[in-house]
């Protein structure tokens, strides 16, 4: 299968971006897109269609299994993991690979993500006291624990605005975890938080459900976190 795989670069933080285009064969439809990176930096005089020589394809991995969040980009318009996308997957052999739109770009497809952790610290999402475990409250902690920080669902959401006041599911996801497992009389501050920054920004829509990678129960988490910060604080 032959290959065309069309790429927004750029340089630096504050250079121009500019499309390059090359092409690529191979019958491995399981190859992923981030194999397809590693392949293509590591073929010595690459040319694009132009025939133009194409300099390192700078993209960020880690884990390569799905685990640390650092390969999202956007493939063909849609965010995702360039290590579970496989090349199958494009029919028509035409592969668009962008950076993540809602944050700066470092160079190419590595974008800053740093307002996630920045929003994480702001609400306080830590554990300083013991934290209780219960039945219920292991599987919500469970699953809140599976956020990858991968950023996919802040660029779906329509009401997130990095450095504005509401935080979306990249914030409220780990935040479950927090919520269910300290004790009432040492969450206060978290709640409040957890109410300004997301409960009343959240418009419900659900399109980071359908799009985080990790398929985490967010509509799950969000009922339950609602309710933990809304109106079972005030439940002896
Ligand atoms: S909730 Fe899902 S999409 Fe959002 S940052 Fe976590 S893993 Fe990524
Ligand atoms: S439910 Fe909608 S508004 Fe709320 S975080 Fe998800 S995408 Fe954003
Ligand atoms: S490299 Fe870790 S999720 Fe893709």
């Amino acid at each position: 299968m032959n290959y065309t795989i069309d790429i927004l670069r750029q340089e630096n933080r504050v250079a121009q971006p500019y499309r390059q285009t090359v092409h690529f064969a191979t019958d491995d439809a399981e190859m992923t897109v981030a194999t397809l990176l590693k392949t293509l930096n590591a073929t010595p005089d690459l040319t694009d269609t132009d025939g133009k020589a194409v300099s390192e394809i700078e993209w960020e991995c880690s884990c390569l299994q799905k685990k640390c969040g650092a390969c999202a980009m956007r493939i063909n318009k849609k965010p995702q993991l360039a290590c579970d996308t496989k090349l199958g997957e494009f029919k028509d052999g035409k592969i668009s690979l962008e950076p993540l739109k809602k944050f700066p770009v470092i160079a190419d497809l590595i974008v800053d993500r740093s307002v996630m952790f920045e929003n994480l610290k702001n609400i306080g999402l830590w554990l300083e006291k013991e934290a209780r475990h219960t039945k219920k409250g292991e599987d919500v902690a469970y699953e809140a624990s599976r956020c990858l920080q991968c950023g996919c669902c802040l660029e779906v959401c329509p009401n997130f605005i990095p450095g504005e006041d509401f935080y979306s599911a990249a914030s409220f996801v780990p935040s479950g975890r927090v919520l269910s497992e300290l004790p009432k009389k040492d969450k206060a501050d978290i709640l409040n938080s957890y109410v300004d920054k997301i409960y009343k920004g959240c418009g419900k829509s659900l399109s980071c459900r359908d799009i985080c990678p990790a398929q985490i129960d967010i509509e799950h988490l969000l009922v339950n976190n609602n309710a933990v910060a809304v109106w079972k604080r005030f439940l002896k």
